[in-house]
């Protein structure tokens, strides 16, 4: 067939109208309407219809009993139903996507909407899905990673779950809120055409395959509006482009200005309303300036979800389900075990090899075990989830310790050490004095009533407990704004020490002076809720090393930041007896990474890990060469100074209630690893595609996202293509997207394109199908996951090089061979994304155009490593 490339114009007609002309009121009901909610809008006063647009005690919205409409429920979200006691917690968004499975991602919904129904809970406040674009973000955990598809595909399956036990899904934080660095002011700037590939088909698939029931509007601005007042976002592409007909609601205080907000769609203010007053819009309504039809739109479309989802039938709570269930514990069982990724696994150093099989280190082989030490900050308790909204409380949590002494029983001996201090006794331990002799113990502090530590130094004091500074409890009653605390570290020996400050949550301004020079710089606003910085000190200068911490409120009002520092001395940081236990034992395992105090919410972290840990992994593969980390993140970790070290890393995430079961069926080979990464895990920061644009510019609220539709391996897989006069120089990927090992290895053939017209509903469109045989080439039974790729035939550099848009889990028994078939986007209404198969957003024509032939398809074992390839055209008629 002649090479001709079919431009095919999708939704010109729509997009010129979202993007051209927008109307900021919603007037119309999108849908067929039961006459219920027609007849309830009908009954409602103007005054009711007002007091229903905020919410009520935290998650609820408000109902009207004259009227028979409750007063709807809602629950955190994502990773379990957090709210009204324990439930069920399943392993982080960024570990459902890490395997590959959509239906099980529809089993997780499925059970955390009959836990929510068990609560009468009418809202579940997740899915989670905003893109990953660095490892920083606090919020990873709970999100689905870097690539749209990928995360399209577990979100519509996860929302198709929980709706179906009649609870709505509120997927959120509609649109880039990427990072959580003063999540409240920051303006995401990202292009249009970045805006379609990237970060709004989540959001459109939610909609329009998944008819999600809400939708959250985030904190951030998006190209210079607030969400909750972008109507260009909320209403051109949301309501009239995708169809969205649910509710919409605002983040926790995410609302700036009622009257912009009740125009540019927001349904309802949550946790109650402070700007979408009944007072406010009362006003505005007399007015004109919002209209009576943009008040009934709202109260429409809550009503409408009520009638869809029967919560007008009788009481929602479900009291038959069972709260504590074990179908809920084995999906989240499931989920952990698919979810961990296999990164390394080294070949056994062995003298045996030249006669024996060659072994790996993985899976350890439980007869030729006695003893194993379990070491680390991570290793008991268990990190079932980050920290902040998403942190559930389990009614029990296995930690890799328990999971690895139960499945090892009383005959191997599992020893435990957490090998450094926490970080409180960090905090405690740390030795710091008023004076340079050492004679009064305690930090000097001043009080200042003005921001900037000029004004009138309204009282002073000395901060006993030494390091542990809680702004709120040690000052005076006073109204202070900011505060100093001076003194002197006494170091004991020379060597390399971390200053670490811990200054959590959205409010935290401070910054670090160490001997006068200033060592971390927080004053504007905190990059991390963790943050080292490192000090040498040389033998000849031991001395009283003069500490300034300073630290402000972020605006008058503002709950004060509670910060805490410590000094510790990096060779005495590990503890000498977990050296001992590894070095005595068959095997080590590491739990190192985060948790739900350096990991979560209100915060970002800092690529390294926490302080000790990396010396901590050092000493113990240095006395046990079976050493395997075991990494719990919401994305990558800096590996560059412990990989070469070890043999073997597993990265676990955070795996929920069952993590420590199911890393110990992994490391012991009863279950083979099938997780693969959702993110490209870089080996230096500064490879990432987003480093140097992830946080505003310089003195202004805007991040730039200039890697346009280059984020994650998009970005990799160009660079490295990059022409050599490239203004940047990139690195691969240590650890690409799509990567993880198995115990078994895979081998395919066979790759064929095919495509057919289909119509459904008077609707005409294309399916492609690429199809294939995997081969199980191992000695144990595996699950591979093939990952489908397409590349443009010819590069300008202006499309991806690698865009994943097809993938499938195939489990196979050793030897076994079976043909798979993969359906990109599979039914395909042509307004649909899956009609963009080999599309790109023109931003010139505000449309989609498609080329099929102008692609190859890549099969493919990760982003950089491809196994077959065939072209696309063949099968474009
Ligand atoms: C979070 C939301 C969460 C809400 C309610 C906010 O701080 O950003 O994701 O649903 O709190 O807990």
């Amino acid at each position: 067939m002649p090479r001709r490339a079919v431009r095919v114009t999708f939704s010109l007609v729509l997009a010129v109208l979202t993007f051209a002309i927008f109307d900021f009121a919603r007037q119309q009901p999108l849908s067929d309407d039961d006459p219920r909610e027609e007849s309830l809008l009908s009954q409602l006063t103007l005054d009711e219809k007002l007091d229903m647009l905020g919410g009520v005690d935290g998650f609820y919205t408000r109902g009207v009993s004259r009227l028979g409409i409750p007063s709807f429920k809602m629950a955190d979200g994502p990773i379990g139903v957090r709210n009204y006691g324990p439930a069920t917690t399943m392993a982080g968004g960024i570990a459902l996507a890490a395997t590959w499975d959509p239906a099980l991602a529809e089993k997780v919904g499925a059970t955390l909407g009959a836990d929510a129904r068990s609560k009468g809970v009418h809202f579940l406040l997740g899915p989670g899905v905003n893109i990953y674009r660095a490892p920083n973000n606090g919020r990873n955990f709970e999100y689905f990673g870097e690539d749209p598809w990928l995360a399209s595909r577990i979100a519509v399956a996860y929302i198709k779950g929980v709706q179906s036990e009649h609870v709505a899904a509120t997927i959120k934080h509609f649109l880039g809120n990427n990072s959580e660095f003063d999540r409240h002011n920051t303006d995401s700037g990202i292009g249009e055409r970045a805006l379609r590939e990237i970060y709004l088909p989540v959001f459109e698939s939610a909609v329009k395959e998944a008819h999600v029931g809400a939708v959250m509007d985030s904190y951030n601005l998006t190209n210079g509006a607030h969400m909750t007042q972008n109507g260009r976002l909320n209403i051109g592409v949301l309501t009239k482009e995708f169809g969205f007909d649910g509710v919409l609601m605002s983040d926790w205080s995410a609302t700036y200005d009622g009257v912009a907000a009740a125009n540019a769609g927001l349904d309802l203010e949550m946790p109650s309303a402070r700007f979408m007053t009944h007072e406010t819009l009362a006003v505005a309504v007399a007015h004109g300036e919002v209209s009576v039809a943009t008040i009934d739109d709202k109260i429409r479309r809550l009503l409408r979800l009520a009638v869809r989802f029967r919560w007008l039938d009788g009481d929602h709570t479900v009291l038959s389900i069972p709260r504590y269930n074990l179908e809920g514990r084995e999906v989240a069982l499931q989920a952990a075990r698919e979810g961990m990724v296999l990164l390394k696994n080294d070949r056994e150093p062995t003298s045996e090899a030249s006669t024996a099989q060659l072994r790996y280190v993985l899976p350890l082989d439980k007869s030729r075990i006695n003893s194993i030490a379990v070491i680390g900050p991570d290793a008991y308790p268990a990190a079932p989830v980050g920290g902040g909204s998403a942190r559930v409380e389990p009614f029990h949590a296995i930690s890799f310790l328990e999971g690895i002494a139960n499945y090892l029983g009383s005959q191997v001996r599992t020893y435990y050490n957490r090998g450094i201090p926490a970080l409180a006794d960090d905090f405690r331990a740390a030795n710091f004095f008023t004076d340079s002799n050492g004679s009064h113990s305690g930090l000097a502090a001043e009080y200042f009533s003005t921001p900037d530590l000029q004004g009138q130094t309204s009282s002073t004091g000395i901060v006993l407990g030494q390091s542990t500074i809680q702004g709120g409890n040690l000052a005076p009653t006073q109204n202070w704004s900011s505060l100093r605390y001076s003194g002197y570290f006494m170091p004991k020996a020379a060597g390399e020490y971390d200053a670490i400050v811990q200054c959590p949550g959205e409010d935290c301004r401070f910054r670090l002076y160490i001997n006068d020079k200033l060592a971390l710089d927080a004053w504007d606003h905190a990059l991390y809720s963790l943050n080292t910085a490192h000090l040498t000190i040389n033998a000849i200068d031991i001395s009283p090393q003069k500490i300034v911490l300073e630290h402000k409120r972020s605006r008058a009002g503002a709950a004060p930041p509670r910060v805490r520092i410590g000094i510790v001395e990096e060779s005495t940081i590990v503890d000498p007896q977990a050296i001992a236990l590894a070095k005595q034992a068959n095997a080590a395992v590491v739990c190192v990474g985060f948790d739900p105090e350096t990991e979560g919410e209100g915060s970002d972290r800092a690529f390294e890990l926490p302080p000790g840990q990396e010396a901590l992994i050092r000493a113990i593969a240095a006395v046990n060469h079976r050493t395997i980390v075991v990494i719990t993140s919401g994305g990558a970790v800096d590996v560059r100074r412990w990989l070469d070290r070890v043999q073997g890393v597993i990265e676990a995430w955070y795996p929920g209630q069952e993590g420590g079961t199911a890393l110990a069926e992994i490391l012991f080979g009863t279950v083979n690893p099938s997780g693969r990464l959702p993110v490209t895990f870089e080996r230096a920061p500064e490879d990432n595609p987003a480093h140097d644009n992830y946080y505003p510019q310089k003195g202004t609220n805007r991040i730039e996202y200039k890697e346009g539709v280059f984020t994650g391996y998009r970005g990799y897989q160009n660079a490295i293509a990059a022409p050599a006069n490239s203004t940047r120089t990139f690195a691969k990927p240590l650890f690409p997207f799509g990567f993880g090992l198995s115990y078994s290895s895979f081998r395919y053939a066979n790759l064929a394109v095919n495509s057919s017209e289909i119509a459904r509903g008077g609707i005409r469109g294309k399916l492609w199908q690429i199809s294939f045989d995997a081969t199980n080439t191992g000695t144990r039974a595996g699950t591979d996951v093939s990952e489908i790729f397409i590349t443009p035939t010819k590069s300008d550099g202006t499309i991806p090089l690698e865009q994943l848009k097809g993938f499938a889990r195939t489990e196979l028994k050793p030897g076994e061979t079976r043909h798979v078939t993969i359906s990109l986007g599979g039914w395909i209404p042509p307004e649909s994304i899956n009609a963009r198969v080999f599309s790109t957003w023109d931003e010139q024509s505000h449309s989609w155009h498609s080329d099929p032939a102008a692609y190859e398809v890549l099969l493919c074992r990760d982003a950089n490593t491809i196994l077959l390839r065939a072209p696309a055209q063949s099968a474009a008629h």
